[in-house]
Parts: C-alpha cells; sequence; structure tokens
C-alpha cells in the first residue's frame, strides 16, 4: 500500500520556496476564514504519504481531516472512479436515476445495524447536509422540532449545523439560528472532578432532567451524538452512557441519531464507531471518508423515518454524484477487508503512545477507539497546553510528519491518517512524533 516512498525533507526550511508563493497568491485572493494547518502545497499523494511542490515528502497523519481512510489515490478506487467517469459523470440522482446509486444505497443498509426491521439510505455531499437532513427527517415523523446535542459537539458550518456546533471559533458573527437546540453536557470523563461513573450518572442525569422536565420528550425529536468527538479532540463516548442513553430515548420515543461522519468508515476498527457500543440507532450520519476524498455524504437509518418525508422533501442536484458512488463502493470494499489490520494499526499506535504518556509529562492522556487517538496535552500545572500542540505540529513537519490539533483549547493531537498502512510507516510517524516532543522546550 505504501509503495517505495519515504520521508524526505530537501529544502532548508518547511515550508520551501514554491509553497511559500502559492501560498502567498492563496493570501490575495482566498479569504481569511479558510485558515491553513499548514503551509505546505501538496503535489501528489500516495497510500499515507504527500509531496509537496517542492519535492519534500511527508506521512500523512492528518488524512485530509479523517477522510483518506483507504490511503491516498488507493488503486481499487482509483480503477472505480475512472471507469465510471469515462460513462457519465452526472444526470442527476432522481431525474435520470443510475445502478450505482441505488446499489450504495442498498450496500449502506446491509452494513449499518439499524433499529427496527427495514432501513433506507439516501446521498447528500457534505457531512453538514447529511446532519441537516437526518434533523429535517426526525422532525418530520415526530411533528415535533426539539433537539438535544452535547457539549463540545461539532456537526458542520451550515446555518442549522453551527447552532449544534459548540465552538464558538466555527460560528463566530454568524448569528446562528438555534431555536429549538438544547445543549446538555459531555460525558468527558478525563476533564471531570470525579470518577468516570460520577462523571457518567452526571450526565446521565441531566439529559433526563432536560428531556423530561425541560424539554418535554413529546415535543423532543431526536438526540445527536458522535460516538467519538472529533473537532472536541478525539473523546469518545463512555460505554455505559450510550447504553442508558439509547434505553432512555427508546422509552420516550426520540430519535438517536449518530453522527459517525468523522468516526466512520474503519476509522475505530470497525466500520462503525457505535457497533462497539451493542446499540442500534435510529438514524447515522456518514460524510468525509466514505468516497475516500470524493465529496458523498448521506443518512442511513430507519425506513419509517426516512420514508415520512414527501418526494421532493430531501434531495440536492449532485447528492450522491455517480463517481462518488463508484468510489464509495470500492472505498467500503477496501474497508471491510482490511478491519483485521485496522485493529493491529490501532493497537500498535496505543501501546506507543501509552508509553510516550509515561515518558513525558506534558502528555495528560491518551484516549479514542482502535487508531481514533486523540493525545491532550497540559502544562506543568495540568491545563490545555495549546502551545506545545502548535510547536508539535511544526516541529513534526519540518521531519516529515503531518499533524492535525483538534480540541476546545486546540490541546490535543489526532490521529486520522490513511488507517490502511503498514505497521513501518505509524511507527515511523510515531518516531517522528517522539523526536518533536523531545525536542520541544514548552
Ligand atoms: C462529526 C462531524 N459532523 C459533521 C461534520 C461536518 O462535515 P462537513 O465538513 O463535510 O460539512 C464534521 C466535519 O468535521 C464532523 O467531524
Amino acid at each position: 500500500m505504501n509503495e517505495d516512498w519515504k520521508v524526505d525533507i530537501v529544502t532548508d526550511e518547511i515550508p520551501g520556496p514554491r509553497s511559500k508563493k502559492i501560498v502567498e497568491m492563496k493570501e490575495q485572493y482566498v479569504p481569511d476564514g479558510i485558515g491553513l494547518s499548514h503551509e505546505i502545497v501538496a503535489k501528489e499523494a500516495k497510500g499515507a504519504y504527500i509531496r509537496d511542490v517542492d519535492g519534500n515528502t511527508f506521512i500523512d497523519f492528518a488524512g485530509g481531516i479523517a477522510v483518506i481512510n483507504a490511503g491516498h489515490s488507493n488503486p481499487k478506487i482509483v480503477k472505480a472512479i475512472k471507469e465510471q467517469a469515462e460513462k457519465f459523470t452526472h444526470t442527476q440522482a432522481y431525474k435520470v436515476p443510475y445502478e450505482n446509486y441505488v446499489r450504495l444505497a442498498k450496500k449502506m443498509v446491509e452494513i449499518t445495524p439499524i433499529k427496527g426491521d427495514e432501513a433506507k439510505c439516501y446521498f447528500g455531499n457534505s457531512g453538514a447536509e447529511a446532519v441537516e437532513n437526518a434533523i429535517r427527517v426526525a422532525r418530520n415523523y415526530k411533528g415535533a422540532p426539539k433537539v438535544i446535542r452535547f457539549e463540545n459537539s461539532f456537526h458542520g458550518r451550515t446555518s442549522l449545523t453551527m447552532g449544534l456546533t459548540a465552538n464558538n471559533l466555527y460560528k463566530k458573527g454568524s448569528f446562528a439560528n438555534d431555536s429549538f437546540l438544547y445543549r446538555t453536557p459531555f460525558p468527558d470523563h478525563h476533564n471531570f472532578p470525579g470518577t468516570k461513573d460520577e462523571c457518567i450518572d452526571y450526565c446521565l442525569d441531566k439529559l433526563k432532567y432536560l428531556i423530561e422536565i425541560e424539554c418535554d420528550p413529546e415535543e423532543t425529536a431526536a438526540v445527536l451524538i458522535e460516538p467519538v468527538q472529533g473537532e472536541g479532540g478525539y473523546l469518545p463516548v463512555p460505554e455505559r452512557f450510550m447504553k442508558e442513553m439509547s434505553e432512555l430515548l427508546e422509552k420516550h420515543d426520540i430519535a438517536l441519531i449518530i453522527d459517525e461522519i468523522q468516526s466512520g468508515v474503519g476509522r475505530t476498527g470497525t466500520f462503525w464507531a457505535f457497533e462497539q457500543y451493542g446499540i442500534k440507532p435510529d438514524l447515522v450520519t456518514f460524510g468525509k471518508a466514505i468516497a475516500n476524498g470524493l465529496p458523498l455524504s448521506g443518512v442511513v437509518g430507519r425506513k419509517d423515518i426516512l420514508d415520512s418525508v414527501n418526494p421532493g422533501g430531501i434531495g440536492g442536484t449532485f447528492g450522491g454524484n455517480p463517481v462518488a458512488c463508484s468510489a464509495a463502493l470500492a472505498t467500503i470494499e477496501e474497508i471491510e477487508g482490511n478491519l483485521d489490520n485496522i485493529v493491529e494499526i490501532g493497537e500498535l499506535m496505543l501501546e506507543r503512545l501509552n508509553y510516550l504518556k509515561e515518558e513525558y509529562e506534558v502528555i495528560d492522556n491518551i484516549r479514542g477507539i482502535g487508531p481514533m487517538i486523540g493525545i491532550e496535552f497540559v502544562n506543568g500545572v495540568g491545563e490545555p497546553n495549546p502551545d506545545i500542540v502548535k510547536d508539535l505540529l511544526k516541529k513534526a513537519r519540518e521531519r516529515g510528519l503531518i499533524l492535525l490539533k483538534s480540541g476546545a483549547y486546540g490541546n490535543v493531537i489526532r490521529i486520522c491518517g490513511p488507517v490502511i498502512t503498514s505497521t513501518d510507516v505509524i511507527n515511523k510517524g510515531l518516531d517522528i512524533l517522539e523526536d518533536a516532543i523531545k525536542n520541544s522546550v514548552l
């Protein structure tokens, strides 16, 4: 999978001169709101590597924000894309339909354990669109407007999804509409003044109060949750919380919407992260990695909920584009065939990162599921340490590793590169990360 590429830094400085020039042009023509994490400009990418326009080759632990799960330019996915692109690229899914849209919907239903007997699936373009549509169908089905979401969550940047998203960073000045949206504490036991069980009990009590006293179950359509918070810092929901929440929602006929946009498609070692909780949601949103880099998202869920909307009530011009559907079918086959390896990669990462945690006091905790891992950094008095994360991103980049941060305070490094890769690449990437930590003075 990782061919003959290897880490190679050939310029005196990172970014190199060609990258710098293109970034200068970006500053002139592209709004500042499109903020860059890395000022290196991609030229080509293969497997777990990215080569920039200056000829530097990096290991990619970012994966275009948890998108390139099956590796850059995966040959089987590229073949599927080419074959479909040569046939046709667009007819519009519900004007002149095509087979691979329907085949993909069937596959999604087959691989997703949904509550009840029958499920359906339809497609959009972005993750935010999928979340909007999941809320839209859940409200329509129950005839109820209220939706509960969690502290520290991220669900996108459209008007409704900015209202759902917690962090002001993503929505400052947008005056996003949050009518009928309610927020409840996320069970982050790492940052709770008490035990894990106390944290779970506290969050369950808060949720129960919100549903039963404040919102009224009859007026509440859905609860929306990421099984592992993504932008929030790769924080998994504890198993008992997920199970007891699921029972509470079932009792009140409130839809459980699991947002798998960042955690899905093999990232945690199972196809969906929620499979590891032994629960069945009503609706699942997906996006990002489903087509390994082509824009595709969607909702898979209970037939009665999805069918409740009138024809024309959901959809969009490009949703379920034929080329993206072909890419998704090939991606799913690749991920399904590699789940054992992905679990192995996760175990390797966890073992090495836990070792680093013992060695370096700046690491407060390592958490995640499978290879979806967050590393939380603190300062000498245990407070969030975004400065070291900023420094590590720079130092790692100079040594040939691309990393991403996350977390409300920017003090978490998340590992979200290709999960179909070799242990050699993972080891090399972690060597670079360790060297960067060793050389950080913060
Ligand atoms: C959990 C989650 N939901 C929704 C979204 C929004 O997806 P998109 O950026 O494709 O609109 C993201 C993006 O990071 C996400 O991580």
